[in-house]
């Protein structure tokens, strides 16, 4: 008896030691939401170069001993507005989401402005599980990580008894702390909670604006399927992380489309109403030569430099007059009025050289916020900065 005990049931028991009842276990939440169509940030400041598709998938990639067992969610508002770049967002999002193998994804707010063929196609095509509170698509998903039952949810009276339960909603923080039964709400809404709440036994997170950071909350969990305890903390997804190739190449193929969006023969030259800096340099040759010492002069080249200079999100700040009458619109339209130019501070000149007398638009401090806003220049400070440019 003792020697069956010993050599037969001893190993035995050590093979399946997670089966004993009471003991604790790890899971961990890997989460996003309300990134809003952020494939990666623009790199106008160190101070706010962070998050984009390309690292956090580089990041779960390198560290996927360390995190597993994980469920990876994102919790609804990933998608941009139903423009054609932000279709062009959307392919090259979910593209993205397939390649980091994304367990659920919720279709809530911005998802549901695109038509339901254009984004179930894509979400077959990557082969990406989503939840909605839409006709059409399932409202919950049961899925398994190791031995832990989970179901993940739009609808806040679908949990289940016995399971993890996870509620993914864009609903505000002051409606969704009355709701019970739910172990964790992960929000998409938009606002910021640095630290998880709780409330009624839930654990409440948030989506870091912009996917700036990866959520993770790591859950203690009992033999009975109880969270014992939970520890969160955000995943910094800055340079230093190495990022997926195969996720930057699909931001390659998204940087191709979207310089097909500017039709070079598609739009008739407007009313020719920018001039450009060297009409100016005509009659202002000092302020010309003060001008081309400053960034503004060498604008362009940051973009072309990184692929994005037929992108309209990019060249509306780095060019003269994007997106009005007469200003640029591409290198082969409107090649003079690439970089920062005179106009963009002074205003279109057209009527300036009609009459000199008529005064051109004031240069304020508001004329650079257009431009130098939170996110492209934390640093901005006006006299500071106006001392870089002025004209001397
Ligand atoms: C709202 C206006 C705005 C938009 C939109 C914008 N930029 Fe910028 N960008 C700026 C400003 C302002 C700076 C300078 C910031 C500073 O130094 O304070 C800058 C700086 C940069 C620089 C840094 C140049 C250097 O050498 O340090 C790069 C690169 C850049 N932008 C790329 C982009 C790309 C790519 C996009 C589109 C994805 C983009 N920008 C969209 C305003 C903008
Ligand atoms: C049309 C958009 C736009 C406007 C308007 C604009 N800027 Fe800029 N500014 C930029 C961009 C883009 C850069 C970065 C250029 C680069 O290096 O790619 C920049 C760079 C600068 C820099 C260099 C930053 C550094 O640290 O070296 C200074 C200084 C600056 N701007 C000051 C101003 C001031 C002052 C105004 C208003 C009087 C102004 N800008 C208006 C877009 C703009
Ligand atoms: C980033 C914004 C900005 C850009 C770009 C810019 N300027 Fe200016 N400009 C100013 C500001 C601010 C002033 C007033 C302060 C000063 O004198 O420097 C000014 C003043 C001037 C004045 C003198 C106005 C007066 O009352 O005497 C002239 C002329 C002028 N700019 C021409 C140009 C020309 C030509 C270019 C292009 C080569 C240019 N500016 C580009 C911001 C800009
Ligand atoms: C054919 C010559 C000529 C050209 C080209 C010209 N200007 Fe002028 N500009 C003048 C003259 C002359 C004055 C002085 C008018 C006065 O003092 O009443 C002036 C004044 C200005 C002033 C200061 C007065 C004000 O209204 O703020 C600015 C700024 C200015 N020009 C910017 C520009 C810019 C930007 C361009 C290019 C788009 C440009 N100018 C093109 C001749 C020219």
């Amino acid at each position: 008896m003792r020697f069956i005990v010993l050599y037969i049931l001893m190993p035995l028991i050590m093979l399946f030691p997670a089966v004993t009842y009471g003991q604790t276990r790890t899971l961990n939440i890997l989460y996003t939401g309300g990134v809003n169509g952020e494939l990666e940030p623009c790199g106008c400041s160190p101070k706010t170069d962070f998050g984009g598709v390309a690292r956090r998938s580089g990041y779960i990639a390198e560290h996927q001993k360390m995190l597993s067992p994980y469920i990876l969610i994102d919790a609804g508002n990933f998608l941009d507005k139903d423009t054609p770049q932000g279709r062009l967002k959307a392919k090259a999002m979910l593209k993205a989401f397939g390649i980091m193998k994304y367990d659920v994804v919720a279709i809530l707010k911005n998802e549901k402005e695109f038509p339901y063929n254009f984004l179930s196609a894509l979400l077959k095509k990557y082969k990406i599980s989503v939840i909605s509170d839409m006709p059409r698509y399932r409202q919950a998903i049961s899925t398994k990580r190791d031995a832990f039952d989970v179901n993940v949810s739009v609808n806040p009276m679908n949990y289940h008894k016995g399971k993890l339960n996870i509620l993914l909603t864009d609903n505000p923080i002051s409606e969704i702390k009355s709701l019970k039964g739910w172990d964790i709400i992960i929000l998409s809404s938009g606002e910021i909670l640095e630290e998880p709440l709780k409330a009624n036994g839930t654990i409440i997170v948030s989506g870091y604006p912009k996917g700036e950071r990866l959520g993770i909350l790591t859950l203690q969990i009992d033999g009975s399927g109880e969270v014992l305890e939970f520890k969160h903390r955000w995943q910094s997804l800055g340079k230093d992380i190495k990022e997926d190739i195969n996720v930057r190449k699909a931001l390659k193929e998204y940087d191709v489309r979207v310089a097909g969006l500017l039709k070079d023969n598609s739009k008739p030259l407007a009313e020719i109403s920018y001039l450009g800096a060297s009409k100016c340099g005509e009659c202002h040759q000092p302020f010309v030569e003060s001008w081309k010492k400053t960034r503004h002069a060498a604008a362009f080249s940051s973009l072309e430099r990184t692929g994005k200079s037929a992108d309209p999100e990019c060249i509306k700040c780095h060019t003269a007059g994007f997106g009005e009458k007469g200003g640029f619109y591409s290198t082969k339209t409107t090649p003079m009025l690439t970089n920062i130019q005179c106009e963009a501070c002074h205003g279109p000149g057209r009527d300036h050289l009609l009459d000199f007398s008529k005064p051109m638009q004031p240069v304020a401090e508001y004329v650079c916020l257009k431009c130098h806003t939170k996110s492209t220049s934390p640093d901005f400070n006006y006299p500071v900065y106006l001392e870089k440019i002025k004209h001397k």
